[in-house]
């Protein structure tokens, strides 16, 4: 697989989502400003990317930054961090990524300014390697959920593209794959951005992993007819007692499973679980632009110009409809995640 995100030569290189599959293109960022449209326009989506590419993208701001002082430095800086921030709402992981060299700054208070610039960009490096060996782990735990012969349905795409690589639901799926497992995936196509359409069948594709295409609204007949055995999903955002943020249609998905007595598991690290978020309730949800719905691609108008459209870009998925949650260090119930990642909190600002 192509890198997602990668530093390079001075610029942050982004494998331009928005064009796939038809262009297989690169974006170089080379300021922070247009990090934060990449991520605002999903050149660069899924949380697990979201938030390596925000670190990177700190990390490219500080090079510039003229201050000589701490104070001044660190003011700079924490600007960057803010319009980052405000990119979008939902997925977790930017925030958590966005903490994290927060809290590296504050640490570097007495260094030298070339120093902390250099330790910014290796912590950048660091957040990306450990989502990718992240990704792995959940792979294996997850791997041994599908057995041979199974056919596994996703939505959205949780693949190598929304991570630094590998991916969280792709990722379990690709680890079985790897293990030698004959098994098939159902893509949602994913309306109305058509991740799971556009990245999803597209990178399955390339790894030559069997990958039917269905349209979000054939999921519950394939249930019915006893083609799908296993449902696996990603998150933007895990609320302490389990309820699951993801692209808007995962919460059909579960509804669906349970009704038909299939498994709904939901995989991502523990950079997505946010225990100061009680529920799911709390979890702000994006709201994006009509466009997205009226037309496809934005060009190809599908529906009557100035029709009143609601574009929530994510869902809710209740814990109780949720088998399990697929992280890093094991499989969990939705009511055990906060017990085993309390540390998350005391880790957070
Ligand atoms: O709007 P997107 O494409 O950023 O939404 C992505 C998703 O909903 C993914 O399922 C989620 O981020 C998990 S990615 C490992």
């Amino acid at each position: 697989m192509v890198p997602t995100v990668e530093w390079k030569d001075g610029v942050v290189r982004l494998l331009d989502q928005s064009r796939l599959p038809e262009y297989v293109e690169f974006l170089d960022c080379r300021d922070y400003q247009t990090v934060a449209i990449a991520i605002r326009t999903l050149k660069v989506r899924g949380a697990p990317a979201i938030g390596v590419t925000a670190a990177m993208g700190i990390a490219l701001g500080a090079q510039s930054v003229a201050a000589t002082d701490y104070e001044s430095f660190a003011k700079e800086v924490l600007v960057i961090c803010d319009l980052l921030a405000a990119t979008r709402p939902t997925a977790v992981n930017l925030f958590w990524a966005i903490e994290r060299m927060k809290r590296l700054l504050a640490s570097l208070r007495t260094q030298p300014i070339a120093s902390i610039k250099a330790t910014l960009l290796e912590e950048s490096q660091v957040i990306l390697e450990e989502d990718i060996a992240l990704c792995k782990a959940m792979g294996q735990h997850g791997a041994k959920l599908i057995a041979t012969g199974q056919t596994v349905l996703t939505h959205c795409n949780a693949g190598a593209l929304a991570t630094a690589g590998y991916g969280t639901a792709l990722g379990v799926i690709r680890a079985a794959w790897d293990q030698g497992k004959k098994i098939q995936v159902i893509a949602d196509e994913t309306r109305p951005v058509l991740q799971g359409a556009r990245l999803t069948a597209w990178e399955l594709m390339q790894d030559k992993i069997p990958v039917t295409l269905i349209t979000d609204n054939m999921a519950g007949s394939l249930m019915r007819q006893g083609k799908i055995q296993l449902c696996i999903v990603g998150a933007d955002r895990i609320a302490a007692n389990g309820d699951v943020a993801n692209k808007i249609g995962t919460y059909s998905v579960a509804v669906l499973a349970k009704a038909h007595g299939i498994p709904f598991y939901v995989a991502a690290p523990y950079s997505t679980i946010d225990l100061k978020t009680q529920t799911g309730a709390d979890i702000p949800i994006e709201q994006r632009n009509p466009s997205e719905v009226t037309t496809i691609h934005g060009s190809h108008l599908v529906a009557p110009k100035g029709v009143a459209v609601y574009n929530p870009a994510f869902d809710v998925t209740p814990a109780d409809l949720i088998t399990g949650i697929i992280t890093e260090r094991g499989v969990f119930k939705p009511a055990d995640l906060a017990g085993e990642f309390q540390h998350n909190v005391a880790n957070a600002t």
